[in-house]
Parts: structure tokens; sequence; C-alpha cells
């Protein structure tokens, strides 16, 4: 089975570039910096990475994502990640970025893109993994300064596909951010947002219903409501669910209590994603092998995670169908 995992073809759809900052290059770019660690060595900081719930782990995620400062900084970040994109059979990835978490320390905007932007496109040429950028609003932060992000977005709309909303969700529910979606859509962004994480199953709804999203970030809270699950299935609204995380972050006490196998036999279009891999333990290959380890799945079943992550992707029908088509073909050599 773990050969399998291995081989299988991979589309990531849920995945915070500042969440892939592994210690040793976090050490590294705080040395070129000049900035002081609070850690004695890369395995310190590691050992530092032990959550409660999301609040304490967006804690220790903000404080590294301090020591990203130059356009090489977020091509080195961005470029490791797709490294470890191309060792898991990755074909395809929708990465996350934050710009609010660089730009209120004086970072500028085009710095951050430019450095993500470079690396996804050598990622294209040398690596053959194809991608999007999706820009994320800060739900902690105020509505005016997600419309500030946008209007500073519009300079980059050729490389940036659509807007998500993460960060804290209690508290910050997704009728505070209508405007902003609102007026991204027309401008013509796609858009997701993170809901049923630590957030009620309403959030849910109110991200599908309220902000017009094309997928649901997590979603896991789905199943508290009969009404919402049954409309799922009917929509095929895709979830990027995140498996280690929410272990990490106790959204479940362990991964056999985890729903997402109940979910993909329901018939909801739920896919696997690693969120914050540096701080989750591990990235697609990992997260995979951690649910089929604790739930018995058929190739089949495996495979569909793959399929689904496909159709709820926002790449082209051609390259659908050619990705479509490496999985069948994997499938057929594997049975
Ligand atoms: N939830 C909310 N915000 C985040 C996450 C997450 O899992 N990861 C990075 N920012
Ligand atoms: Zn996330």
């Amino acid at each position: 089975m773990n050969a399998f995992i291995q081989g299988l073809p991979k589309v990531e759809l849920h995945l915070h570039i500042e969440g892939s900052l592994e210690p040793e290059l976090l050490f590294t770019l705080a040395q070129r910096n000049n900035i002081n660690l609070p850690y004695s060595s890369p395995e310190a900081l590691r050992k530092a990475y032990e959550f409660d719930d999301l609040q304490s782990f967006l804690d220790i995620y903000y404080q590294g994502a301090n020591a990203l400062i130059t356009e090489q900084d977020f091509y080195d970040l961005t470029w490791a990640y797709l490294q470890r994109c191309h060792s898991d059979k990755v074909m395809h990835t929708e990465i996350f970025f934050d710009p609010q978490t660089h730009t209120e320390r004086g970072i500028a905007f085009d710095t951050v893109i430019n450095g993500i932007y470079r690396a996804l496109q050598d990622g294209q040429h040398k690596l053959a993994i194809s991608s999007h950028i999706i820009m994320c609003f800060l739900r902690h932060l105020s509505e005016e300064s997600a419309i500030d992000t946008l209007k500073r977005a519009l300079d980059h709309k050729d490389k940036i596909i659509g807007v998500g909303l993460d960060s804290s969700e209690q508290g910050h529910p997704p009728k505070k951010f209508q405007n902003v979606f609102t007026q991204a859509r027309d401008e013509g962004f796609l858009t997701v947002a993170h809901a049923g994480e630590e957030g009620p199953a309403q959030n849910i709804v109110d991200a599908i219903d309220i902000l017009g999203v094309s997928r649901v970030d997590h979603g896991v809270r789905c199943v508290d409501s009969p009404e919402l699950l049954d409309s799922l299935v009917e929509s095929q609204m895709p979830l990027t669910v995140c498996p280690l995380s929410n272990i990490k972050l106790r959204v479940f006490d362990d991964m056999s209590q985890h729903n997402i196998v109940e979910l993909l036999r329901r018939g909801v279009a739920v896919t696997i994603n690693s969120d914050d891999p540096a701080y989750f333990g591990g990235y697609m290959t990992d997260n995979f092998q951690a649910v089929s380890a604790a739930h018995a799945m058929t190739y089949n079943e495996l495979a569909q995670f793959t399929l689904n992550a496909i159709d709820a992707s926002f790449i082209d029908p051609s390259l659908k169908h050619e990705y479509r088509r490496r999985v069948e073909e994997y499938l057929g050599k594997s049975i």
C-alpha cells in the first residue's frame, strides 16, 4: 500500500506556502537576514511545534514568516516546496500566500509575489509541475485591510487566480468579508475560504452562499448538519481536507476518528492536502499514508482523492483530461 501511495499521481489544493518553511531553511534565512531566533537550533525549533489549537499554531507560524525578507527568500521557500512535490508525484499544486503577513511588516507585495511566481515558473519548466496562486486575506484583520490588499493584487492579476480566507476562524465569520469577496469576484478572481475547521457548519453554508466559493477549505465540521451534508453530496462542492493538520491542531483526537473516509464513502468531493507541512509533520504522501494507516482503503478509493482534486482544481479542461488519464494509467498498472 505504501508503494502504491508513493507512486500515485497527486494534486494539492490546500497549501500555505509560508507553512512549508522548514526549520533548517528558517535558520538559513534568519542568518542571511541578520535576524535573531529565540531557538538554538532547527531541532530545538521543531520541538516547539506542539499545538493545542489553531491559534497556538498561528502564533508560531507568523513568527516564522518574519524570516522571509527578500524576493530570493520567497523563491527559495517555494522552490524547496516544489522539490517535495516532485518526490511526492504531485502533478499540480494551487498554493496560498498571505500577503498581509508580509506587507504589515514593510515587505512589498511585489517582492512576495514575484519570488513565489518565479519559482513556480521554474517548477513548470524544470519539474513539469503546473500550479496556480491563491491570495488569502487574514480574517483576524479588518475587511478594509483586505480591500486594500485586493487593490494591490490588481497589478498581478495575471499571476493570481483566486482569493481565499484564512487565519483565526473563531469570531471572524465569512459575512465579515462579504464586500471584498464580491469585489474580487467582479474583478474575475475565483474564490475559496477556510470554513468549518474549528468553526461551525454554518460557516461552510455562509462561505458557499455569501462568499460564492468554488471550494471549501477544511469543511470537516459539515457532519454536524445533515442538511448541509446532503447538499454537499448533491452539489459536489469540493472540500480540501488536511488530515495531519487536523490531528496536530486537535480538530480530531486521532486519525482513526477522522471523518475523511466516511465523507468519501458518502459521496462528498473530498481531497487530501498538506496545509502547513513543515509544522504538521508531513507533505502529500505522508498525509495519504497517515489516512491509509488508520482506515483500510482500496486502491480505487485512494485514487479517488486525486480524481476529486483534479475535478476541483482551477486547471483548464484539456489538462484535467491529461491528469485523469495519468491516474487511470497508474491504476491500470497497479491492479
Ligand atoms: N487554518 C487557518 N489559517 C491558516 C491555516 C489553517 O489551517 N494554516 C495557515 N493559516
Ligand atoms: Zn489552511
